[in-house]
């Protein structure tokens, strides 16, 4: 049994699909612990408490920056007994970028959702960068986090045409649909070890 914590900074659709996912059964080897903000404002937190009954924690920033903020986060996991052994940690809309000393605390177990095709569009506002650029095609991927931003060791990906009549809102919303449908995805492998590392390419593994 994998020990969860959703970390998140806004609406949490994200983490919706997760807990929906989970408490359909479909993510039986994982046990969501809590969900944690760097934002006490975050429409998610209300609705994990609310609609899943899942602990929330707000750590708020309060200028501290790298490790000195993120040493909170870790000393908050482990309270709710999310080691680096057992633990997984799901960034859904989390607008904070982590420190190295907690990925190496945490490799490996740290996923990622961006909705785009990485390494295309990297960073903030992806699907307005895709939109603008004009491409035709676009989609999301949900990744591993190592030292850099949106660089991690890709798990799945998956991909949305662009339609000459799409505004960037049409765009955005098609993407999120999968995202919901990804994210459960990818954790539901990794939870039931079917994912296997080498190099930087993350195979699937049948069991
Ligand atoms: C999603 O588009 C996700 O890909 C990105 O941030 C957004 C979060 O949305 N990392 P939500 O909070 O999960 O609704």
């Amino acid at each position: 049994m994998l020990n969860m914590a959703i970390l998140i900074s806004g609406r949490g659709s994200n983490m919706h699909a997760i807990l929906s996912s989970h408490a359909q059964s479909e993510l039986r080897n994982i046990q969501p612990c809590v969900v944690i903000s760097n934002n006490k404002d975050a429409l998610g937190l209300k609705i994990a408490k609310e609609q899943f009954g899942i602990a929330t924690e707000v750590i708020l920033s309060n200028g501290k920056k790298g490790w000195e903020y993120d040493k909170e986060i870790a000393s908050v996991l482990k309270n709710y007994c999310i080691y680096p052994s057992n633990g997984i940690i799901c960034l859904a809309g989390y607008m904070r970028i982590l420190s190295s000393q907690f990925v190496r605390q945490y490799k490996l177990r740290i996923l990622n959702i961006h909705p785009s095709l990485l390494p295309s569009f990297k960073g903030l506002h992806a699907q307005k960068q895709a939109f603008d650029y004009g491409v035709k095609i676009s989609g999301c991927t949900v990744h591993f986090i190592d030292d850099n931003v949106d660089t991690g060791p890709i798990i799945i990906q998956e991909s949305v045409p662009i339609y000459d009549s799409d505004t960037e809102e049409d765009l955005s919303n098609r993407i999120l649909q999968l995202e919901h449908k990804l994210y459960p995805l990818a954790i539901k492998l990794f939870s039931e070890g079917k994912l296997r590392l080498e190099g930087r390419k993350v195979y699937l593994v049948e069991k």
